[in-house]
């Protein structure tokens, strides 16, 4: 796997000011990308959840970027109105947006039709905590590793950082109208 096929997928790493920290963000998609069965034409084509019925046409990627488009405009509107009353690391913010479903590239599997479905590892260890994994060992510092590890329902036992409730809301206000009842 090639970091430019990741810069491919994911243009939003420009906008980690931090050099440092988003080549590890990089990294850890490049590492996933290695371990995974999926193929980032894969991550095209793949509807972005497996819980909202055969029909979804909104990819993998489109939904993981919207996320973070949307986490971002989020951050910069708190910055606006809350100032130092509540501030928010857009570094953080952003590798952690990125990085935020980085572990489903282990979670999922492909069918002889290429269809995604949750293999016997993710069902063990979904990817809050496979996201975890592959980030720590690329470097990524806590702070982020924290937003991965809290941005599902998991999180909900967690004291979240202000980043990692803006990255939850995002995810979830992207899929949740989705769901099928
Ligand atoms: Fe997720």
């Amino acid at each position: 796997m090639q970091n430019k096929e990741v810069q491919a997928l994911w243009p939003e790493l420009e906008w980690i000011q931090d050099i440092e920290l988003r080549k590890k963000v990089e990294v850890t998609w490049v590492l996933a990308l290695e371990r995974s069965v999926l193929e980032p034409e894969d991550l095209r084509r793949i509807p972005f959840t497996l819980l909202a019925g055969p029909d979804l046409k909104v990819s993998f990627m489109a939904h993981k970027r919207a996320v973070v488009h949307i986490a971002r405009e989020s951050g910069l509107k708190f910055r606006e109105f809350f100032g130092d009353e509540l501030p928010v690391n857009m570094d953080v913010l952003i590798a952690g947006a990125i990085l935020a479903d980085v572990g489903k590239l282990l979670e999922y599997e492909l069918d002889d039709n290429g269809n995604s479905f949750q293999g016997k590892y993710g069902e063990y260890l979904r990817h809050p905590f496979s996201g975890v994994s592959l980030a720590e060992q690329c470097g990524v510092p806590a702070e982020v590793c924290h937003i991965i590890a809290a941005h599902a329902a998991e999180g909900d036992l967690v004291k979240r950082s202000t980043e990692a409730y803006i990255v939850h809301h995002a995810d979830f206000m992207a899929f949740l109208p989705f769901k099928k009842k």
